[in-house]
């Protein structure tokens, strides 16, 4: 991993990984050289068994700032097409464990996209969110048009696209694009509580969980019911679930070991 780039730690705390992006004189654009590291180390993090949970943060004053204009000023439609450059963006969708998005100042074009890919969004209220390709010619291409109208719905999703007006972390929350807005000095920590509270269950189950939540996004409600119906019997395939309803039934903490 390339420190200059991204910041990676394995174990921030038991079970829990840390990727920070780490081009704060750029406001974090994230270039293609920091998609290749974030996509290697999500790969990484994904086959540790240690890992459980990832959490992905910018810095303090800015998330991400978008994807690198100096770096795309110059591109032509065909060397778009064939660098590809939004194809390492496919390894974040792809994550089995689950990815908490930490975010502090701005997640903008490229940086909102990126925290909307995250399963979970914890912000800081400072962040502000936008999508504001518009006023550089241009639209979003990493997923803006289709996750934000997802997780806000069109009339807002509209006109953030349309007219590139950013919103702030306490409408962020009320409209549903984050999980919560806390003060700046316990963001980390909060994300942490967060990440740890699904740390300690079955890592089988909660793959199991993600992946079918996310099914409710490209499924019809029936095949969707039908892919959740199928992993819920397959969790019973775990011993976790052995161990699970156990510790229930005998009133005991159940210990899961991801087996
Ligand atoms: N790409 C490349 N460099 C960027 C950048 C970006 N997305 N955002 C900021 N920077 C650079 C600036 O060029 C500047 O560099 P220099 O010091 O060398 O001049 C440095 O970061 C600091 O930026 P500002 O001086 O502009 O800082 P500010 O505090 O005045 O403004 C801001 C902050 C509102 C975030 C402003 O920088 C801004 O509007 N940035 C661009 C946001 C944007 O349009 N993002 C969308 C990009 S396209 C995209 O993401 C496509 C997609 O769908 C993936």
């Amino acid at each position: 991993m390339n420190p200059e780039l991204i910041i990676v730690n394995p174990q921030i705390e038991k079970h829990i990984a840390l990727i920070q992006i780490n081009r704060p004189k750029e406001l974090n654009a994230l270039n293609r050289q920091v998609m290749t590291e974030i996509r290697d180390a999500l790969k990484a993090f994904d086959e540790d068994e240690n890992v459980r949970v990832i959490i992905l943060t910018g810095g303090e004053k800015v998330f991400a700032a978008g994807a690198d204009i100096k770096q795309m000023a110059d591109a032509t439609a065909i060397s778009m097409l064939s660098i590809d450059q939004f194809s390492t963006w496919d390894q974040i969708k792809k994550t089995k464990k689950p990815i908490i998005a930490v975010v502090s100042g701005f997640a903008l074009g490229g940086g909102c996209e990126l925290a909307m890919t995250c399963d979970m969004i914890v912000a800081s209220e400072t962040a502000q969110f936008g999508q504001p390709e518009i006023n550089i010619g241009t639209m979003p291409g990493a997923g803006g048009t289709q996750r934000l109208t997802r997780a806000v719905g069109k009339a807002l999703a509209m006109e953030m696209v349309l007219t590139g007006k950013f919103i702030s972390a306490q409408e962020a929350h009320k409209v549903g694009l984050v999980n919560k807005v806390v003060p700046v000095e316990v963001l980390i920590k909060e994300a942490i509580t967060l990440a740890k509270s699904i740390a300690q269950k079955s890592p089988i189950a909660v793959q199991l969980a993600k992946e079918s939540v996310n099914k409710a996004f490209e499924s019809s409600l029936d095949e969707g019911l039908q892919f959740e119906r199928k992993n819920f019997y397959l969790t019973f395939a775990s011993e976790d679930q052995k161990e699970g309803m156990a510790a229930f039934i005998e009133k005991r903490k159940a210990e899961f070991k991801g087996k």
